[in-house]
């Protein structure tokens, strides 16, 4: 038993994170200074630091808001945003964060579904933004079969730098080209190469980052606990990763792609209900994800419409005769298919026309698939087949006509996913998932009452699918941020071990404590913080 005044002290020690460092700046022009006085080559570079009251500060804050939710005057916004070009001028970032307790959250592509990286649900907690855009830096080795790729790329750019360098190389990461190497690879990051390699963060070999001391260190100077907690950990709670080294795969040249349409009335219910019993057990070469929507049908009626889309590591005469054997439900024919190339396929698979330019992946401000919708996004894991039944009353929802755009994406797991133990990085969804699904509500309208109502369907959708998905803990995936399942709340230097549970456990399962461990010998004082943040255990 501690005596009473030593018990007082030490609860007076807890706070020193508070009291040591110099009050939270009250004007974006303290960090400026701080910033300045760092380093003389900060003061001499001028497309640095962009404050509220910079003419560029709204075109740099837009330039990566994925999501039109957080593109309104509202939003609360980052005192300070940070485009640096070199080393010493993130250093110095993180040094004036840290001595000033403001926060840090760092931007590569944009695309966190709850905008963490740019915006925050709190208005009174001022945060300042490190924007990766200037490093982009992509190198590809051939013969060694791997690529240094820096975390303000996006996923078209690697792709395209991959592809160009050799028909017969490819990276496993997600479909969509404007998502941020950063980000992603900091959650999983899974795509259509998942059945066979797995996910980006499994085939990481090694990353340079840059910790809560300023300190620039690699996977031999990070520890392997760190590196391991890069690994899917989630992104904002360990350092500002800059560049990862990866793994290249082999596929060959040609692949097959497909995309099938099945209404109701063609007999969507029964392939779909055989497609969640099929579709992870196909050899790995074959991925078959699957959309759920609504569509008309005529003038008049709308019926659901279920989109197969697949990548096949072969040819289309083989993929015809495996479908046939496998999943004849689905009657794929050889006109469904296209031979293209690997990066080609990343082209028809990011929603292009498959005739377009392998230069569209270049492209960082169009995408087809994002548009300048407004989303909320939820997701589950699927470990039991859904009866036909209850997918019919699930997808009911979608016809909730005044709500407009939901959808459903199933994303088949199996294969490689089934033989990477849960705890070989920190993402713990592995052997026992049938598959993994995405709820989207998207919209165009703007205003709080059409956000609520869009919200408040999606959030019914999730009560309805509760007992068909995991439980204890009904799991989530981190890269698909939740607000819903729970946050740190505004004041994450208060964030209670128990907070974070309640999220950390569904996107981490058991790993979460591990990541609590490692998140307090790297960063105890908490610099890397937002609502989902891993808090130290300090
Ligand atoms: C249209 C769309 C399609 C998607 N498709 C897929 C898909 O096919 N497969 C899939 O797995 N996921 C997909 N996602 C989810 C995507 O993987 C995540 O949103 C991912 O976190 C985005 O990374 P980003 O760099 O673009 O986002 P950001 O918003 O920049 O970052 C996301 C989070 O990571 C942190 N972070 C960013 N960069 C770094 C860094 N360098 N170091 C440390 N922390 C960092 C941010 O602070 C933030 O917390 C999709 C998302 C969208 C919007
Ligand atoms: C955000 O709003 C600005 C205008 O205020 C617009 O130019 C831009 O395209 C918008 N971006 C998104 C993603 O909606
Ligand atoms: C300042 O930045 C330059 C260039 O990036 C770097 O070489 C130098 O070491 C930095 N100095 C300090 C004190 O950080
Ligand atoms: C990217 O590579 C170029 C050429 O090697 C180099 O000059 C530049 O400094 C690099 N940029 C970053 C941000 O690392
Ligand atoms: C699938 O349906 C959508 C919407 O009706 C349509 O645009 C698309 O062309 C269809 N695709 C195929 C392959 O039939
Ligand atoms: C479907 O039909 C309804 C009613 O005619 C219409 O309001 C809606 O816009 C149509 N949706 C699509 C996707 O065409
Ligand atoms: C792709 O094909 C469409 C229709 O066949 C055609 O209209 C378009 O011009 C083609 N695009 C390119 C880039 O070849
Ligand atoms: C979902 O269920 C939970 C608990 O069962 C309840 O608290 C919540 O209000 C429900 N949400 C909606 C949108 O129905």
């Amino acid at each position: 038993m501690l005596p009473p005044l030593l018990l007082l002290l030490l609860l007076l020690l807890l706070q020193l994170p508070h009291s040591w460092s110099s009050p939270p700046f009250k004007t974006s022009q303290d960090f400026t200074q701080c910033l300045l006085s760092q380093n003389s080559t900060v003061a001499t570079h001028t497309n640095l630091i962009y404050t509220p009251a910079s003419p560029k500060y709204s075109l740099v804050l837009q330039s990566t808001i994925r999501d039109a939710r957080f593109n309104t005057t509202l939003a609360p916004k980052p005192s300070v945003i940070v485009t640096p070009t070199s080393l010493s001028q993130i250093q110095a970032s993180v040094h004036c964060c840290r001595e000033h307790g403001l926060q840090l959250r760092v931007r590569s592509g944009g695309h966190d579904y709850e905008g963490l990286s740019y915006t925050s649900p709190y208005p009174n907690y001022p945060f300042v933004v490190v924007d990766l855009v200037n490093f982009r830096n992509i190198s590809v080795d051939v013969p060694e079969k791997t690529a240094w790729v820096q975390s303000g790329a996006i996923l078209g750019e690697l792709y395209h730098r991959i592809g160009e360098a050799s028909p017969n190389l490819a990276f496993p990461a997600g479909s969509c080209h404007t998502v941020g190497v950063g980000g992603h690879f900091s959650g999983g990051g899974f795509g259509f190469l998942m059945r066979k390699f797995g996910l980006a963060a499994d085939n990481v070999l090694d990353a340079v980052l840059i910790d809560s001391k300023g300190s620039v260190l690699d996977r031999a100077s990070m520890g392997e606990d760190m590196f391991w907690a890069i690994r899917g950990g989630g992104g904002n709670s360990f350092g500002i990763v800059l560049a990862w080294k990866v793994i290249l795969v082999s596929v060959p040249s040609p692949v097959t792609v497909f995309r099938v349409n099945k209404t109701l009335e063609q007999n969507a219910l029964e392939i779909v209900h055989r497609w969640q019993s099929v579709a992870n057990k196909l050899p790995k070469e074959l991925m078959i994800e699957l959309a759920v929507t609504t569509t008309n049908s005529s003038t008049t009626t709308t019926t659901i419409r279920a989109t197969f889309n697949a990548l096949f590591q072969g040819r289309s005469n083989s993929l015809v005769s495996l479908m046939q054997s496998r999943f004849p439900d689905l009657g794929l024919r050889k006109e469904d298919c296209q031979e293209m190339s690997w990066l080609q396929a990343m082209v028809f698979h990011a929603g292009f026309p498959s005739n377009s330019s392998v230069d569209v992946l270049l492209d960082r401000t169009i995408s087809p698939l994002v548009g300048s919708f407004k989303y909320k996004s939820k997701s589950d894991y699927v470990q039991d087949a859904v009866p036909k039944a209850a997918l019919l009353k699930i997808w009911g929802k979608l016809f909730e006509t005044d709500v407009g755009g939901g959808i459903i994406l199933m994303a088949p797991f199996g294969g490689r996913m089934d033989e990477i133990s849960d705890s070989s990085i920190p993402f713990p969804h592995r052997a026992g998932n049938l598959y993994q699904v995405q709820y989207l509500s998207y919209w165009i309208n703007d205003g709080e009452e059409e956000a609520q109502k869009h919200i408040g369907w999606i959030r019914e959708l999730y009560n309805f699918t509760a007992p068909y998905v995991s439980k204890n803990p009904r799991s989530a995936y981190v890269n698909y941020r939740d607000l819903d399942i729970g946050s740190n709340g505004g004041d994450q230097l208060r964030t209670s071990y128990g907070m974070a549970k309640a999220w950390g456990d569904k996107y981490f399962g058991k790993n979460f404590d591990e990541l609590v461990r490692v998140k307090t010998r790297v960063d105890p004082h908490n610099v890397f913080r937002n609502e989902q943040s891993i808090p130290p255990n300090v």
